[in-house]
C-alpha cells in the first residue's frame, strides 16, 4: 500500500500494520470493530465522505474491487481481529 505505508502516513494513517490501523489517522479512529457501516475505512471506500471531508479511496490511481471491499467490511463486522493471532 504506497499511500498508508510504514514510511508514507498519508492522512496521518499507516495501513502497514494492525496496529497503525486500529490506530487511525488525523481523523481518529478508522475502523470500529463489529460496525463496518460507521468505520470511516469502508466508508472512505465506497465513496467520498462529508464529515470529516475525504475523498474516496484510493485517492488517484488504483481501485479497490467490490469483492475486496466486501472481505475488509466482512472482517470489521467479524471484530477486526489481528490476523497475525
Ligand atoms: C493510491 C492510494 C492512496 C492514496 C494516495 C491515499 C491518500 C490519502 C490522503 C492524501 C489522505 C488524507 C485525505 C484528507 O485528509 O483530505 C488519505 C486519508 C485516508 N485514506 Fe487514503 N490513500 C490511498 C489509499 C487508501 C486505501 C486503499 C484506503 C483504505 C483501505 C485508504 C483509507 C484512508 C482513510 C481511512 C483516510 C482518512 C484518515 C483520517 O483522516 O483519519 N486510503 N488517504
Amino acid at each position: 500500500m504506497p499511500c498508508h505505508n510504514a514510511l508514507k502516513h498519508r492522512g496521518g494513517l499507516t495501513l502497514a500494520n494492525y496496529a497503525g490501523a486500529m490506530k487511525g489517522g488525523d481523523d481518529g479512529v478508522v475502523i470500529k470493530a463489529g460496525d463496518p457501516d460507521n468505520s470511516l475505512l469502508i466508508k472512505v471506500l465506497n465513496g467520498p465522505v462529508d464529515s470529516p471531508k475525504i475523498p474516496k479511496m484510493p485517492m488517484g490511481d488504483g481501485t479497490v474491487s467490490p469483492a475486496d471491499i466486501q472481505k475488509i467490511s466482512d472482517w470489521v463486522k467479524a471484530g477486526a481481529k489481528d490476523p497475525d493471532y
